[in-house]
């Protein structure tokens, strides 16, 4: 092989090469990034006693809101403390929103978290950005999940509650008994159980 033949053999090679390798780095950052997303898809899965667990990467779905109810502003001992910070299945999201209905299995995670210590008594404090509630700590998890065989007596939604404490969190939960639950949310709830009117991209539909 001549000179010039060697010289455009190994542009050649080195060109596969740099192709291979790009090729084999976008392979490894899509399994990186791609598994978890598509755990994150399934929403709760029940067996035939109703029993389930927490979604695996809940965190990772779409975060549509987080009411707060202080201790500080519900005598020390607010039911749900304090901000409750609401996952929806994207899936489910996005159906809601072409066509205005939680689809079967919508699974809705409220996580409970704790405020950063207050320095006012209503449990504020000053931060840069103003005096108010800052988040701290998980501290519980209550979920619902639309089946309306299997809940209709509840209008159609199981709850479910795994703890107000800090993790780790119950690895199961059993449907909960309407009246700690379903009961307040078949009273005052806006639309199909959910409190639709706490969420800005619920209200959108
Ligand atoms: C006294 C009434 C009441 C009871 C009892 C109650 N909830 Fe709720 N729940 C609410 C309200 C009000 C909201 C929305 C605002 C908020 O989170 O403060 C809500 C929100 C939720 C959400 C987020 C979706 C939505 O509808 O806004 C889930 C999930 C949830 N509750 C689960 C539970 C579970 C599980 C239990 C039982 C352990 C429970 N709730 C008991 C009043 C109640």
């Amino acid at each position: 092989m001549s000179m010039k033949g060697k010289l455009g053999y190994s542009i050649l090679a080195m060109s596969i090469g740099a192709v291979l390798a790009s090729y084999s780095v976008a392979q490894m950052s899509t399994d990186k990034y791609s598994r978890p997303a598509m755990t994150a898809a399934k929403g709760a899965v029940l067996n035939d006693k109703g029993e389930t667990s927490i979604p695996e990467g809940f965190r990772l779905w779409s975060f549509i809101g987080a009411p707060l109810t202080p201790n500080g502003l519900n005598d020390g001992a607010a039911g749900f403390p304090e901000f409750h910070h609401v996952y929806i299945q994207p899936e489910a999201l996005q159906e809601y929103l072409e066509t205005g209905v939680f689809p079967e299995g919508t699974t809705i995670v409220k996580e409970l978290v704790l405020l950063q210590e207050g320095e006012y008594e209503d449990g504020s404090r000053d931060e840069p950005s103003g005096r108010g509630f800052f988040a701290d700590r998980f501290a519980g998890i209550d979920m619902m999940v639309k089946d309306s065989e299997k809940f209709a007596e509840t209008n159609g939604w199981g709850f479910y509650n795994f703890g107000h404490k800090e993790p780790p969190y119950a690895t199961v939960a059993s449907p909960a008994p309407a009246d700690s639950c379903a009961g307040c949310h078949m009273a005052n709830a806006d639309f199909d159980m959910v409190f639709r009117r706490m969420y800005p991209i619920l209200k959108e539909k």
